[in-house]
């Protein structure tokens, strides 16, 4: 009598980026549906108003950039890090084109924004593991080649820029973002992680997609928008 095959295990995680994705849905659709961004896409938010949405976001990417260059060498973070998509300078880029007028572009000006502040803090508190860095990464950088490709047409159209002030929506290295994404989303399966790591790298991205809103709540005080 022959004895058995060992029998193969079978995954009991999905892949990381499925994981990461089926993860946040919820979380998604909460960010998609607040008052900032649905007024913003009805060409509603005053140029002011999209310039402080642009200063908070200059401090998380700032945040995240020089993170992910102090990690570059961490193999959870090399699978992402990409120095070709950094949107520092296209914030900056596109600051001058909405904060215009006297003073209004000084970028050193500090940043009053509680929400950023804990957002910063997180980013910065992720550079401990290389997973929870993944997660941040993957909350914006694959948002931004995704649904915001499509916010940064409807930007165009409605505020008539003829292409003036959506240079965070342009990425020059990445002719087709398909193709990066999905590579993007390989190299993520690739990663060698325990269930319990992918567990602690989507509760991550649920963190980070909380800050995202936290940050449209702040703005849409400030800017007394209530959603419809
Ligand atoms: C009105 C606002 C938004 C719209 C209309 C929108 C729309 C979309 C759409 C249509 C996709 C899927 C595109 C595809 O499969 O290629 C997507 C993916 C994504 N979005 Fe958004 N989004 C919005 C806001 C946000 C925000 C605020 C964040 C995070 C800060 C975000 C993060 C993501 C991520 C990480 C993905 C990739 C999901 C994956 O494939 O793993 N999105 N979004």
């Amino acid at each position: 009598m022959s004895t058995p095959a060992p029998a193969i295990p079978l995954p009991t995680t999905a892949p990381l980026s499925v994981a990461m994705r089926d993860g946040s849905r919820a979380e998604h659709e909460a960010a998609e549906s607040s008052a900032f961004m649905a007024t913003l896409l009805d060409g509603g938010i005053e140029p002011s108003g999209y310039a402080a949405y642009l200063r908070r976001l200059r401090r998380v990417y700032e945040a995240l950039e020089r993170v992910g260059r102090a990690c570059a060498a961490d193999p959870l973070v090399a699978a992402v890090h990409d120095p070709a998509i950094e949107r520092l300078g296209a914030i900056d880029t596109d600051l001058e084109h909405w904060a215009a007028g006297p003073g209004a572009t000084d970028l050193d000006e500090p940043v009053d924004s509680p929400a950023v502040d804990a957002y910063v803090a997180r980013i910065e508190a992720a550079g401990a593991w290389g997973g929870a860095y993944v997660a941040h990464h993957y909350t914006r950088y694959l948002g931004d080649l995704s649904g915001g490709q499509a916010i940064g047409r409807v930007l165009e159209r409605h505020y008539d820029l003829d292409g003036a002030g959506v240079a965070f929506y342009e990425f020059p290295a990445v002719p087709k973002p398909k193709p990066y994404k999905d590579g993007y989303r390989s190299r993520l399966d690739a990663l060698d992680l325990s269930e319990e790591e992918v567990a602690r790298v989507v509760a991550e991205v649920q963190e980070a997609f909380r800050l995202n809103q936290a940050l449209f709540l702040e703005l849409d005080a400030e800017l007394g928008l209530s959603r419809a």
